[in-house]
């Protein structure tokens, strides 16, 4: 079985990643498999809209998203988002991959491909931001429920940390480790 984890910050070793390895190392622990693809490193154009895949289930472009990250998804048992908050969105290297999800969107509902076959895939996502408005995580868990479900995966559950700005936060914050474990336990 396949952990599949996408980082969405451009930031090394920062808050969103101390949730991700975290969670994998919970994984690892439980015998999954865990890769981790870092958003920012991937070189992929963005999505142009110009209708290839819902005519022919294919994108237009190739690169490290055709290349790397869906195949990575579509082999993925669990998926693992683990994001800052930017300007209430996603990152722009990691809303770009999901934007040329759109490919899996048209091959389901355009083109009406079980290319999932009833395999029942999970995901999960990890945030965090620096301030504590109620709405803060509204935008990303919204995008994640429609990316997951282009890509027929179960929104299973999610764990978002307010007030988390500098790096280094997320580890000092007092019941992140045990609600990491808690996580890991669903699986
Ligand atoms: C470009 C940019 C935009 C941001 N926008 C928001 C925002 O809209 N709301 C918020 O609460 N925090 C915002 N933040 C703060 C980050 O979400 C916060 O610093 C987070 O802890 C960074 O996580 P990381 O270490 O994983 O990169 C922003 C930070 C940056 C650099």
């Amino acid at each position: 079985m396949l952990v599949l984890g996408i980082n969405g910050s451009p930031r090394y070793n920062g808050n969103s990643q101390y949730l991700m390895s975290g969670f994998m190392e919970e994984m690892k622990d439980r015998g999954y498999d865990t890769r981790v693809l870092a958003a920012p490193k991937l070189k992929i154009n963005p999505c142009i809209g110009c209708g290839n895949c819902e005519t022919k289930g294919v994108c237009v472009f190739e690169d490290d998203f055709t290349h790397i990250f869906l195949p990575a998804v579509i082999k993925a048992d669990i998926i693992v988002i683990s994001s800052p908050i930017y300007f209430y969105a996603f990152p722009a290297a990691l809303k770009a991959l999901i934007d040329r999800i759109q490919v899996l969107w048209s091959r389901k509902y355009r083109l009406k491909m079980d290319e999932f076959k009833g395999r029942k895939r999970k995901g999960i996502l990890l945030a965090v931001g620096a301030t504590r408005g109620k709405d803060l995580f509204d935008g990303l868990k919204l995008t994640t429920r429609y990316f997951f479900d282009a890509a027929d995966i179960q929104y299973k559950a999610d764990l978002c940390y307010r007030g988390i700005d500098e790096k280094g936060e997320m580890e000092n914050h007092t019941t992140v480790n045990e609600d990491i474990k808690n996580l890991a336990r669903k699986f």
